[in-house]
């Protein structure tokens, strides 16, 4: 195998023979292809795409670059997972991993960092003190029968192919591809040992699939994948024409769906995190209907449950936070400045994917490979798609680690929401579409 024919084949739209692909993608974790070489091949998977016999050696080859959970065993529930393919203030993970464990289910799950322009769950799990996502296999299942539900990051053990992978395409804008997100996601949730899968398909400028038609493609790829393997995949297809929720920014995200776990929150984001976790439940096998699954949730968040959880989830996994305190304990900013509006008139556009650079501008997300992020910082949004506004009305707030970062932040937001004149601008329905394959 010689990488550069490789690279070549896939430039010019040709076909990889199953060997030599397997073989090009072994040779990479061995060292033995260079990261140059890597980024050249994604990104001519990036503009030529995968044929399904490819996407397969792919999806393979990734799964068993590490070790692979079997399904089955004594769990006391069905192993399910939830995984969303990229977002902006996309923190649905922090609440529903604890509430599906409250209603019954044992949730793996098995998350990434940043991706482009979207936040990534271990991120902002990273911001609470002290929590530990690279943790052992062994550690990994000793949390899940404690808790009913663990958090990790790709490791050496599971899935380390994809965390080579996925750092990779952070940096070399190789992320909005079907099926490079189908590998990417798949290869995870299959070496899980699920039973059921739902995955949350973001559709809108802030997603990595900006229209339906693109992102009902992703799903059917991606249920194909689970269906092919014997597990229940849902596939949800979910706004992301402006931020989910207010805050956008690790810690902000982390507090935010405290806030969620504890009742409050807002309103769109919480119903979105009942809808999920009701999903799971049906693809598990845990209730007949979806209705059963969403009293079952909103059971498990009012009473409270769902914030126990959590909160054993973070000091299993050696996190500190500390409830009592208004900031829970998680670093704080040591400047934020509130931007208003400079025109009466109503939102009609809050533009996520600017909001989403913004925030690694602010140090919150990665520019290259090695960047450290700063947990401290983001923006939370004081209006929606839809609000009236007045002169001087709040619009957000920018929380910021430098008074540079503080003037480029206040920047990003004043040009990221769109005042207009007419009334009735409304944001897309929180759910568009659902696509499910039965196993
Ligand atoms: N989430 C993943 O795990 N991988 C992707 O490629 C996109 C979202």
């Amino acid at each position: 195998m010689i990488p550069q024919q490789v690279i070549a084949t896939k430039r010019d739209g040709g076909k990889l023979a199953p060997g030599e692909f397997a073989l090009f993608l072994t040779a990479y974790l061995k060292g033995q292809v260079a990261d140059e070489q890597m980024a050249a091949f994604l990104m001519a998977v990036q503009f030529n795409g995968l044929s399904t016999r490819e996407l397969d050696v792919l999806v393979k080859v990734m799964l068993h670059s590490g070790r692979v959970i079997q399904p089955g065993g004594d769990w006391p529930g069905p192993r399910v997972d939830k995984h969303s393919t990229g977002g902006v203030g996309d923190k649905v993970s922090l609440v529903v991993a604890p509430l599906a464990a409250e209603m019954g289910m044992v949730v793996p799950m098995m998350s990434g960092r940043g991706l482009g322009h979207t936040g990534g769950t271990l991120d902002k799990l990273e911001s609470i003190p002290g929590f530990e996502t690279r943790i052992s296999l062994a550690r990994f299942d000793r949390v899940l029968r404690k808790v009913g539900c663990a958090m990790i990051g790709q490791t050496d053990e599971i899935a380390p192919l994809d965390r080579r992978l996925y750092a990779l395409r952070d940096v070399t804008a190789t992320v909005p591809s079907i099926p490079l997100i189908t590998a990417s996601i798949m290869s995870k949730k299959l070496a899980e040992g699920l039973d059921g899968l739902v995955l949350d398909v973001k559709v809108g400028r802030g997603a990595f699939m900006a229209s339906v038609e693109d992102a009902r493609a992703l799903a059917r790829a991606m249920a194909g994948v689970g269906a092919a393997r014997g597990i229940a995949v849902a596939a949800v297809l979910t706004a992301m024409d402006q931020p989910l929720g207010s805050a956008i920014g690790n810690a902000l995200e982390v507090r935010e769906a405290v806030a969620c776990l504890e009742g409050g929150g807002p309103e769109r984001f919480r119903a979105l995190c009942v809808e999920l976790a009701a999903e799971m439940a049906l693809a598990g096998g845990l209730v007949s209907s979806l209705g059963e699954g969403r009293s079952r949730a909103e059971g498990a968040l009012a009473g409270g449950g769902g914030m126990e959880r959590f909160e054993r989830l973070v000091a299993a996994q050696g996190g500190k936070l500390d409830p009592a305190r208004g900031d829970l304990g998680l670093p704080s900013a040591p400047l934020f400045k509130t931007v208003s509006a400079d025109r009466d008139g109503c939102v009609s556009g809050i533009d996520p994917l600017a909001l989403g650079y913004g925030l690694i501008s602010l140090g919150g997300g990665r520019k290259s490979q090695d960047d450290e992020v700063d947990p401290r910082v983001g923006f939370v949004m004081k209006v929606e798609i839809g609000t009236r506004v007045a002169p001087g009305d709040p619009i957000g707030v920018v929380h910021a680690g430098s008074v540079d970062g503080l003037a480029r932040g206040v920047r990003v937001l004043g040009e990221a929401v769109t005042i207009s004149d007419e009334d009735g601008a409304s944001p897309l329905p929180g759910v568009l579409e659902r696509i499910r394959s039965p196993g």
